[in-house]
């Protein structure tokens, strides 16, 4: 059934290639180049579709859209409506190829039963490889299935406390039916801690740091049931990180947590556990590109930048002030001004882009059997120093990256045969702090890559990124047509093979005629 599905598509996408290859061919020599590297991004959408499949989620969709651009595929228009969805599917996507099994997974262990009610332990477990969540931190909802209460809590407490009125003597921490959690701060008191608490509510990714990918809070539950059989769980649970992008299944009974003492030699279990798993989806999160990528070689003097306005326009008309000139003389003021109002919004540098992040690729040394890359991380943001940064990158040499230097490496392989994925993070107390904008807001590392001759070259932009997400947000490219690319190389050596394809095509045409 997998393989049958993924065999349907793998057809539908290699038909649409050389039927692709066609018309635009003939739109002559000029062109030819373009195309050839349109041509490039289908087969790497096609592999994108491929990867999908193999994760058999959103087959339908893929397929659909696979099937539409077949049937319409005469007409260039609409060929590039094909290449414009293609792409906007891959970032907006709910299913994130790159970490096909990535969730976070909400516990709650029932510690005890208390006369009214019962004492849980709630962890938030972040399995995911690459997202983490960043300050301002998690917001946890749910809603109580019956009249349910928060008598206390500890190493988390709830944001508004509701209407009590009907409690006299002790009051409790919350009586909302749909309650709201938040994690507390670092620096909070010792005795309102518990274990894996009070770090604002940031979580690190378990690809990065498993030791700091979990959250945990406690409460106190009243007016609950206090058996097994009685206890009803709580609905709809909401996860913010901090803003909207995920979505939680209902709460599942599992088998109750078991303890294991510190010295090793006791084990405890939870009165009864239950498990909510939420996924994260970049359509949800809706959220305008804050990435984009700039590439450069050592063959071509043109620094292909970041396409322009990606994240936003510089309009002095109707938004003035909405980004700072670095030679501005009132820098520090602006900058200042700003950080009082509290507001998380980027406070960007002026550029074509306005992206608070950019990521640079630039093609350095060739040798005879090695090629080096230096990859550079700026930060445009006046208003953000990222601490846990990670980058997603994408290139087929990664199976052979031969030396990294000042950034950690981890291959991300959710697909057994496929090693073409890295994730580098910076180093502890080195560089894992991309600094806010300014002359320190940048962090650089060179990669080396041995070379393997069947697939290396310098042509058609195959030296650069595939997909670049940081800290999980997908990073704008440049379009593939403007890559840098080998003076007169590819005009010279392409031609003969699309004539090639033409010529093949008109042969059995005649042969059916
Ligand atoms: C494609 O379709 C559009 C509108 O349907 C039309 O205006 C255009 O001329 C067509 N292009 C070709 C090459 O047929
Ligand atoms: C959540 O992630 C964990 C770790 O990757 C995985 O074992 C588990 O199956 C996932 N849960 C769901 C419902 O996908
Ligand atoms: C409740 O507890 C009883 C024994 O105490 C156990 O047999 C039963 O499976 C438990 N039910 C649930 C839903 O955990
Ligand atoms: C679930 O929560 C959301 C937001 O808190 C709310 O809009 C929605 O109505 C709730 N649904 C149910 C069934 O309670
Ligand atoms: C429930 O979540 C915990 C913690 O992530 C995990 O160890 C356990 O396997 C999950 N249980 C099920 C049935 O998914
Ligand atoms: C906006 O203002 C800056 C300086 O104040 C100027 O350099 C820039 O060209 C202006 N941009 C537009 C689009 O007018
Ligand atoms: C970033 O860190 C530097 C040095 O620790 C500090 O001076 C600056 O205020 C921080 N910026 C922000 C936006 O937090
Ligand atoms: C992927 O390639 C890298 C670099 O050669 C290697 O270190 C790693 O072990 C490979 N991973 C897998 C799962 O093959
Ligand atoms: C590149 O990596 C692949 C898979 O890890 C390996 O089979 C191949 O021999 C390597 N090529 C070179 C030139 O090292
Ligand atoms: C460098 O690449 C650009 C495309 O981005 C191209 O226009 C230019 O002609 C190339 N330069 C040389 C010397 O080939
Ligand atoms: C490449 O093109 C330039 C002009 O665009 C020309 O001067 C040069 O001779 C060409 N080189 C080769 C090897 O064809």
């Amino acid at each position: 059934m997998k393989s049958g599905s993924s065999l349907a598509v793998a057809i539908c996408c290699a038909a649409a290639t050389t039927t692709l290859a066609v018309p635009v061919g003939f739109s002559g020599v000029v062109t030819t180049i373009k195309s050839l590297g349109i041509l490039t991004v289908i087969l790497e959408n096609c592999d994108y579709i491929l990867r999908a499949v193999a994760g058999q989620e959103n087959l339908l969709r893929e397929m659909e859209l696979c099937f539409r651009s077949l049937l319409r595929i005469t007409n260039s228009t609409i060929l590039l409506f094909f290449l414009v969805s293609c792409f906007s599917f891959t970032s907006t996507d709910a299913y994130d190829a790159l970490d096909p099994n990535g969730n976070i997974t909400i516990k709650w262990d029932v510690i005890s039963w208390t006369p009214d009610g019962y004492v849980a332990v709630v962890t938030m477990f972040n399995f995911q490889q690459y997202r983490h969540i960043q300050a301002p931190g998690w917001t946890l909802g749910w809603t109580w299935a019956k009249k349910e209460v928060i008598w206390s809590m500890m190493g988390g407490q709830t944001t508004e406390q509701g209407d009590c009125s009907r409690f006299k003597g002790n009051i409790p921490h919350c009586c909302k039916k749909d309650p709201t959690v938040v994690d507390l701060l670092p620096g909070t008191p010792y005795n309102q801690q518990i274990a894996n608490c009070c770090k604002g509510g940031v979580i690190n990714s378990w690809g990065q740091d498993p030791s700091n990918a979990a959250s945990s809070f406690q409460l106190s539950v009243g007016a609950a049931g206090t058996t097994n059989k009685t206890v009803r769980v709580p609905k709809n649970f909401t996860l913010k990180a901090p803003g909207p992008g995920y979505t939680c299944g209902p709460a599942k009974i599992v088998k109750p947590t078991k303890f294991v003492t510190q010295d090793g030699r006791r084990v405890t279990q939870a009165m009864m556990t239950w498990n909510v798993t939420c996924t994260y989806s970049q359509f949800l999160a809706q959220k305008t590109p804050t990435c984009c990528v700039s590439l450069s070689s050592f063959y071509n003097d043109t620094i292909v930048p970041c396409p322009t306005c990606t994240c936003g326009c510089q309009n002095n008309l109707t938004q003035p002030g909405s980004c700072v000139d670095p030679n501005s003389p009132y820098l520090a003021s602006v900058v200042s001004d700003h950080g009082k109002s509290n507001s998380l919004a980027p406070l960007v540098q002026c550029t074509s882009h306005m992206c608070p992040i950019r990521v640079h690729w630039h093609v350095k040394l060739n040798y005879k059997d090695y090629w080096r890359v230096k990859v550079t991380i700026t930060n445009f943001n006046y208003r953000m120093n990222y601490t846990l940064w990670n980058l997603v990158v994408q290139h087929p040499n990664f199976d052979n990256l031969t030396q990294i230097f000042s950034f950690n490496y981890k291959p991300l392989t959710p697909y057994q045969n496929i090693n073409d994925t890295a994730m580098l993070w910076g180093v502890k107390f080195y560089n894992d702090l991309l600094m806010q904008a300014g002359p320190l807001g940048n962090v650089q590392s060179e990669l080396l890559f041995q070379k393997d001759k069947s697939t290396f070259t310098f042509e058609k932009g195959w030296a650069f990124p595939r997909r670049i997400y940081f800290n999980g947000d997908n990073c704008v490219m440049p379009p593939p047509d403007t890559y840098p690319y080998l003076p007169n190389a590819s005009l010279r050596k392409n031609v003969p093979m699309l004539m090639l394809t033409i010529t093949l095509l008109f042969l059995s045409a005649f042969h059916f005629a």
